[in-house]
């Protein structure tokens, strides 16, 4: 059994690849009971300043997971910055033993540092990576990835800061602008329907943005942008092997 949560597909990626049907996080999160058996359990999710997403957090707080193999793989872009040991903790005050987690360099959609044409460009050895992490967690390896000082520093640098920024800084990061046409795709592609077409043209509600991107990476007229500086406004992404169509299905929150 195995749950993932992707803004642009990298790690609806990786988690296809350890088990072929996925559940989205976004989705299941509002059942109840959030109660779950299986000889293995997994989460696949992107790491955000070194830590799981908001929801992904949520997730591990509010489930209940009964299985003798407990495992996470954290997709990143640049620096992971501890996030395996961060993880650990995280399970760990969430009462979950946690047998292996490993971390996983992909595509960098952070639009604020990276240029998105360059990203694509990059060779990160995704594959060769990824089919020794689905090697470890079929042999039921029970590891947790190495972290350095200079990674705990980094995340100590980005706490610092984050500390300088308002609280809700991040939840204002959104900002659509005039070019919208009010296609909705922002809409059907946001995990926390945080983004809904008002009157013809796309509106942010922050509160719950998970801040994952999704909306500005999918936009097909580039409508939506960050409220800080971008490394290239003109390019996005989107994971080469994923669909359009599969974003929508895991983060869609109609009715919800
Ligand atoms: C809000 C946000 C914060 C991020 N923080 C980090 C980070 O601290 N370190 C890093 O290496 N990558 C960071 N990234 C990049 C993503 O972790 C990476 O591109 C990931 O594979 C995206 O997964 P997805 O396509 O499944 O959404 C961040 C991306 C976003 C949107």
């Amino acid at each position: 059994m195995l749950f993932y949560f992707t803004g642009t597909g990298n790690s609806l990626y990786a988690a296809k690849a350890i088990e072929p049907d996925p559940i989205s996080i976004p989705q299941v999160i509002h059942q109840a009971p959030l109660e779950f058996t299986a000889d293995a359990i997994g989460i696949v999710a992107p790491v955000y300043g070194h830590e799981a997403p908001p929801m992904v957090k949520e997730f591990l707080r509010k489930a209940r997971f009964h299985t003798g193999y407990f495992y996470m793989v954290l997709t990143y872009g640049n620096r992971h910055g501890g996030a395996a040991e961060l993880a650990q903790k995280l399970c760990q005050d969430c009462g979950i033993q946690s047998a292996y987690i490993n971390v996983l360099q992909m595509a960098d959609n952070w639009l604020p540092a990276f240029d998105m044409d360059e990203q694509k460009k990059l060779d990160k050895g995704v594959d060769s990576s990824l089919a020794r992490i689905v090697g470890d967690i079929t042999a039921r390896k029970r590891w947790i990835a190495p972290v350095t000082e200079a990674d705990r520093a980094a995340h100590r640098e980005f706490l610092a800061n984050m500390e300088r920024l308002p609280a809700d800084a991040w939840q204002h990061l959104i900002r659509v602008t005039d070019r919208c046409v009010g296609c909705g795709i922002c809409e059907r592609v946001c995990p926390s329907a945080s983004i809904q077409v008002v009157e013809g043209k796309a509106a942010h509600i922050p509160g719950h943005c998970q801040t994952c991107l999704a909306c500005a990476h999918a936009c097909p007229q580039k409508a939506i942008g960050l409220s800080v500086p971008e490394k290239n406004p003109g390019a996005r992404y989107r994971n080469e092997h994923i669909s359009l169509a599969e974003l929508i299905q895991a983060n869609h929150q109609m009715n919800k």
